[in-house]
């Protein structure tokens, strides 16, 4: 979008910066990997984060229009053909609070049928709600509607396409944006929005495709994004105490983040509150998690890293390269006088345990990896074994899981496959109990729990709110559309 643009490039100006000039023109014809232009030696050292566009909502209602577009868009400090919500990556910062109403107009401008999710919103998965069933076909609109409860949890979210079989293109081309939902204010010096994304273009900037080995694996990118940038830097005076909340929008990619020599501690994850703020080392992001972070600087530079995760491999995707591998995703350089202290960080209430609810019911549910027929098929959709659940791939028509409305329960995910799954589950928050056999003693609410290779996970879902058809998948998002998925009803 043009406005992002123009700031972008009088912010390359006011650094003086030669990197625009070079970046933006003679791209090369030679098929060489993207070259980032923010890694090219620059006059004043690194390019500042830039932060996405927000929109927040007025007297409880948010109205946004939304168009999915292939554009020229600036990736990296270059420009690049991606895919683009409003012409930006990430798309604009959406801000509510709970019982607002958001109200969207997607436009299908891609060439790929499409959809909108809002990820981890507690809101109602029928009709044009957070329907996951929806196809918008290229050169179509639909207006969605989502009605946020008085009691929605406070936190960071976000947005994304949901239609099966194009999700892991459309999120890796570039389609993603942050949703927060504020209302559990903390005195802060500033707060940042930290869109982490990965991504690989080519010598001409263009998106490219994942081989079928890198699809069963899920594919992670070349450059790995901070708000489409390439390891921006912040900048701070010691003493401060900064909110960050960090998404992790990669498509397959785990983020094991730390902050080391400054000051880190952790408010929530995804619809999860810690009572109080917790000093944390490191915090692991699987795909689809969201980070609510405090930081409280100390003088010096830092990088905030992600340390790397083993996520496993089949055994004939060894080789597909290092996944998930360290890697530094920002900088930030603490300089200057020490700022003034700030009020302390607020108590909050402590988060519901539904252990102390009656339970209704108790389910196993099995990620399955099998040698499927089609070895090799056409194209690079050919899969060389069967994702699913249980055995099976996805059927929008088919029921995997019928619950009750209103009663409460036990979920145990198993994972008998060598390689980890993020499982997620729409619209009905889970809390976590259990992992591989170690019970979890605080309530603990996610949206995506990562369930280890050979591993198991235990969690307890409330499907007292908003009866109506979702899904569960794995947010490795080659996964998912790989058949990945299964339906859950309730009523
Ligand atoms: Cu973030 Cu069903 O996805
Ligand atoms: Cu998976």
């Amino acid at each position: 979008m043009e406005p992002i643009t123009r700031r972008e490039a009088l912010r390359f100006g006011a650094l003086g910066a030669l990197g625009v000039v070079a970046g933006g023109v003679g791209l090369s014809r030679t098929g060489l990997p993207w070259r980032p232009a923010a890694s090219r030696p620059r006059a004043g050292g690194s390019v500042a984060l830039l932060e996405p566009e927000v929109v927040r909502s007025q007297d409880g209602l948010l109205r946004v229009e939304l168009a999915a577009a292939r554009r020229e868009a600036t990736v990296a400090g270059r420009a690049a053909r991606v895919l683009t919500y409003n012409g930006t990556v990430p798309g604009q910062t959406w801000r509510v609070r709970p019982g607002d109403r958001i109200e969207v107009l997607l436009r299908n401008e891609l060439d790929t049928p499409t959809n909108l999710h809002t990820h981890g919103l507690v809101v109602s998965p029928r009709d044009n709600g957070d329907n996951p069933f929806i196809s918008v076909d290229p050169g179509q609109s639909f207006e969605y509607r989502f009605d946020l409860p008085e009691d929605h949890p406070t936190g960071v979210f976000w947005y994304h396409p949901h239609r099966h079989g194009t999700v892991a293109d459309q999120v890796f081309g570039g389609l993603y944006g942050a949703l927060i939902v504020e209302g559990d204010e903390v005195p802060v010096s500033r707060e940042r929005v930290l869109v982490v994304s990965d991504i690989t273009l080519d010598g001409d900037g263009e998106l490219a495709s994942a081989s079928a080995p890198q699809v069963m694996m899920g594919r992670e990118g070349d450059l790995v994004l901070v708000n489409g940038q390439v390891r921006p830097e912040l900048t701070a005076r010691p003493g401060e105490r900064e909110r960050w909340r960090v998404i992790n929008a990669c498509t397959s990619r785990y983020l094991r983040l730390a902050l080391p020599g400054q000051d880190l501690a952790l408010l929530g994850v995804d619809g999860g509150h810690e009572p109080a703020a917790r000093e944390v080392e490191q915090v692991l992001l699987a795909p689809g998690n969201r980070a609510d972070l405090l930081v409280t600087t100390r003088g010096g530079t830092s990088e905030l890293r992600s340390l790397g995760y083993d996520r496993g491999a089949m055994g004939m995707m060894m080789g597909a390269g290092d996944l998930s591998g360290p890697t530094t995703l920002a900088t930030l350089a603490v300089s200057g006088d020490q700022a003034a202290a700030l009020g302390p960080v607020p108590e909050r209430p402590a988060d519901p345990d539904l252990r102390d609810r009656p339970l209704d019911e108790r389910r196993e549910i099995a990620f399955t990896m099998t040698m499927g027929g089609g070895m090799m098929g056409p194209g690079r959709r050919g899969m060389m074994m069967d994702l699913g659940f249980d055995g099976r791939p996805f059927d929008a028509d088919r029921v995997d899981q019928q619950t009750a409305a209103g009663s409460v329960e036990e979920w145990t995910i198993t994972n008998p496959t060598p390689m980890d799954h993020p499982f997620h589950l729409h619209v009905w928050p889970m809390q976590l109990i259990e992992t591989n056999g170690e019970p979890v003693s605080e309530p603990t609410w996610r949206d995506v729990v990562n369930v280890p290779a050979n591993g198991r996970v235990r969690t307890l879902v409330d499907f007292t709110h908003h009866p109506g058809r979702s899904v569960y998948h794995c947010h490795i998002l080659d996964h998912e559309d790989a058949g990945m998925m299964a339906v859950v009803d309730t009523r």
